[in-house]
């Protein structure tokens, strides 16, 4: 998003972060944290990009079906046709695009239990709150930010027109 004043919510969202980390007892991400502090605005989405660089679909493409990155076809049917298994726990993301824009996108990957409290979805770039983490994850997100971004970019390009596998 390039607007005027870009800076400004990625300080405030920095502070944001900082302050609530504090009140929660937790530590927030601090510089050199590998977790890019992130807003959410109105409760459904997170509309600044977490990097500079704009995400690529292709790459993303790859973070999706990487077993020990996304591993997202564990759970979602998509139109990955090279991939054998394609699990059912979540829905479909053939023409996710035409459901939600990039923001909606963004808060989903980041923060799926922001939406919904019980969701079975990982929060693929947070480490403050989560249960479960396996050893060897504490404290490092499953996906960077770029390859947030990346995944994004990819999911963007799948409208209506994707075909089934
Ligand atoms: C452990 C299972 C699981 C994994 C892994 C998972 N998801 Fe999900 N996902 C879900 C569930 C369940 C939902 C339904 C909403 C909810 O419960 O949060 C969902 C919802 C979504 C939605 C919203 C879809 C809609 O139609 O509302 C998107 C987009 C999404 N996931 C993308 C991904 C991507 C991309 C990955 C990999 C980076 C991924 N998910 C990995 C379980 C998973």
């Amino acid at each position: 998003m390039m607007s005027i004043g870009r800076t400004t919510p990625r300080i405030i969202s920095a502070g944001l972060a900082l302050g609530l980390g504090l009140l929660s007892g937790t530590p927030g991400a601090l510089a050199g944290d590998p977790v890019t502090p992130f807003t959410i605005v109105d409760g459904y989405t997170v509309p600044d990009s977490l990097t500079e660089t704009p995400g690529d679909p292709e790459r993303g493409r790859k973070w999706v079906i990487n077993r020990k990155l996304g591993n997202c076809l564990s759970c979602h049917e998509m139109p990955i046709p090279e991939e054998q298994f394609h699990g059912q726990t979540g829905p479909a993301l053939y023409g996710v695009a035409d459901v939600y824009d990039e923001g909606e996108l963004r808060l989903r990957l980041v923060d799926p239990k922001a939406l919904n409290p019980y969701s079975m979805m990982p929060s693929f770039h947070k480490v403050d709150g989560l249960h479960r983490v396996l050893s060897g994850f504490e404290g490092k997100p499953i996906l960077s930010a770029q390859q947030v971004e990346d995944v994004i970019a990819y999911l963007m390009t799948l409208r209506d027109t994707s075909k089934r596998r």
